[in-house]
């Protein structure tokens, strides 16, 4: 088979935003638009000729053609060798591994994370870079210029490509393994926690519920938690990968997940429960009565990693990004290690990681990982939990509980507001930014700011500079309220307000009540009734 080179002319609108380029199925659907996206990708990885690139994604609408598509022109681009899951499946967190295994130069994720699915849904690429982890921005903006001027790219004729056997063919010059998807994963997760355990607890007369919602870590939670852990099979839901998701979004929190949800509510509620997005990097971990957000999360892992087998051995540092909540700082500074704030978006850990500067990371949208791989990994946070529970004499909650009264607790909510106007978006952070030097020793019903900023963040590792990472306000009290737009949404602009107050009490009850004057005071700075019209926000998470 020879490769053709097709002339093609530039779209505008390739750039990739916070976890790759995602757009409406539509868009992608566009006579030369995928394949002018990965042609500027190999064009400016040229690394991946000659070396084994990673190929997968959630099983989403559109997956398979993108997947016949991508291994044809990157064969025609030279790659020696290309790993597959079966059936077009690897979670993210799963393509991490296989990449980090098999020495990878590149890989890619075809996914739109928890955005729906199905011909009128979303679809998006995701690309890595050698050692497992999201391109850098200067590696995105660098595709993005060239997808501005292309003029051509290279690839083989239409062929159907058998991906649902295990096996090897070649395909032009480049060798296809398909694999399985699940294997490597689930070795790397029973060398990392204490599966006899886990296996005792669920033995035991504990309940669990772990809700796939449709997406790619189905299979994966069957292997691990029923087949090697022994929980029953009734333990798992919406766990056969669609490609419409049955209709919702994969998204893990309590509005999408309301399945699982509504078994916490009344009595006979399982002991634990949790559920994955659609590429499995998400997490959401829920208990009677209580859904623990993702900042708590991440610090209570921090807090007890020494109990689990992986991390025995202490954290080198651990990070989050800059809107998350700051309850891991306190954890750190008690564990005399250090602790990173960074930009949004997986991508801003890679450099900690590779470095070795940072054991464990997160971020408030139900992401939470470690150096096991170079992504969020939704699958992997549940473990953990499992593991501590199974590890001690605590349930969920009760580890939760004793964090706050330990370390006190950071109340968190992120209020997102939708709007369709696109602009409108830009004028908010525009106007914000004029206004935000003379924040500093203002007060807005009663608290005083101290402190008010646009994040710029310098790369401990390369010394790379990322400006405009979004604003924070900073009162006396401990409170914070940060903004930023979006960079993953495919239609108008979604602000997102970042609410924390602390309190050294650790009192326990909901975040609503305790951040609804800090949720006035956001919009108020924010000018958001004045410039935009809004009065209450699209969605609180
Ligand atoms: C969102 C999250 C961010 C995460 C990203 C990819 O990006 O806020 O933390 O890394 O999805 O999962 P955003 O839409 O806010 O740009
Ligand atoms: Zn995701």
């Amino acid at each position: 088979m020879h490769a053709q080179v097709v002339a093609t002319r530039p779209f505008d609108d390739q750039k990739a935003g916070t976890a790759g380029l995602r757009k409406r199925v539509s868009v992608f659907q566009q006579p030369h638009y995928l394949e002018n996206f990965l042609q500027a990708v190999f064009d400016c990885m040229p690394e991946m000729a000659g070396a084994t690139i990673v190929v997968g994604g959630d099983g989403r609408y559109f997956n398979r053609q993108a997947i016949n598509t991508l291994l044809r022109l990157a064969a025609a681009n030279g790659v020696g060798r290309a790993l597959v899951g079966r059936g077009g499946l690897l979670s993210t967190p799963a393509s991490s591994n296989l990449m980090r295994l098999n020495e990878a130069a590149g890989g890619f994720v075809l996914t739109a994370s928890h955005n729906p699915g199905g011909p009128e849904g979303d679809f998006g690429i995701k690309f890595n870079v050698a050692g497992g982890g999201q391109a850098s921005e200067q590696l995105t903006n660098a595709v993005y210029a060239k997808s501005r001027a292309i003029r051509e790219y290279r690839i083989l004729p239409p062929a159907p490509l058998n991906i649902d056997r295990i096996g090897t063919f070649t395909l032009g010059g480049m060798t296809v393994e398909v694999v399985d998807p699940v294997e490597d994963y689930a070795q790397l997760m029973e060398q990392l926690f204490d599966f006899d355990a886990i296996r005792q607890l669920a033995a035991s007369s504990f309940t669990m519920r772990y809700d796939a919602l449709h997406g790619v870590t189905g299979p994966y939670a069957e292997a691990v938690l029923v087949r090697r852990l022994g929980f029953p099979k009734e333990s798992l839901m919406h766990a056969d990968p669609l490609p419409d998701f049955g209709g919702r979004h994969p998204d893990p929190n309590p509005h999408d997940a309301r399945d699982l949800m509504a078994l916490f509510t009344g009595r006979g509620a399982p002991d634990f429960g949790a559920a994955s997005d659609g590429d499995g990097d998400r997490n959401m971990i829920v208990a009677p009565g209580l859904m623990v957000s993702p900042g708590d999360s991440l610090a209570v892992l921090a807090a007890n990693a020494t109990r689990v087998p992986g991390y025995r051995d202490g954290l080198a540092g651990v990070a989050r990004s800059m809107p998350t909540s700051r309850a891991v700082d306190r954890v750190a500074a008690a564990l005399d290690i250090p602790c990173f704030e960074t930009p949004t978006g997986w991508r801003f850990f890679f450099n900690l990681l590779e470095a070795g500067r940072i054991t464990l990371c997160g971020e408030e949208s139900f992401g939470t990982s470690s150096s096991h791989v170079r992504e969020k990994d939704g699958l992997w946070a549940v473990l953990f939990w499992l593991n501590l529970i199974a590890a001690g004499s605590q349930s969920a909650g009760e580890l939760l509980r004793e964090h706050w009264r330990r370390y006190g607790r950071n109340f968190f909510q992120r209020h997102d507001y939708y709007l369709e106007r696109r602009a409108r978006g830009d004028d908010i952070i525009a106007s914000l930014g004029e206004r935000l030097p003379a924040l500093t020793g203002q007060r807005f019903n009663g608290l005083d700011v101290i402190h008010a900023d646009d994040f710029a963040y310098t790369d401990p590792v390369d010394g790379s500079e990322s400006a405009h990472q979004g604003m924070r306000v900073e009162f006396g009290g401990g409170e914070r309220i940060a903004y930023r737009l979006s960079g993953t949404g495919t239609t108008g602009a979604t602000l997102r307000v970042y609410l924390e107050r602390y309190d050294a009490g650790g009192s326990d009850g909901d975040a609503g009540p305790a951040l609804d004057g800090l949720a006035a005071i956001s919009r108020e700075i924010a000018q958001l009734k004045k410039i935009a019209g809004l009065d209450s926000p699209t969605m609180i998470t």
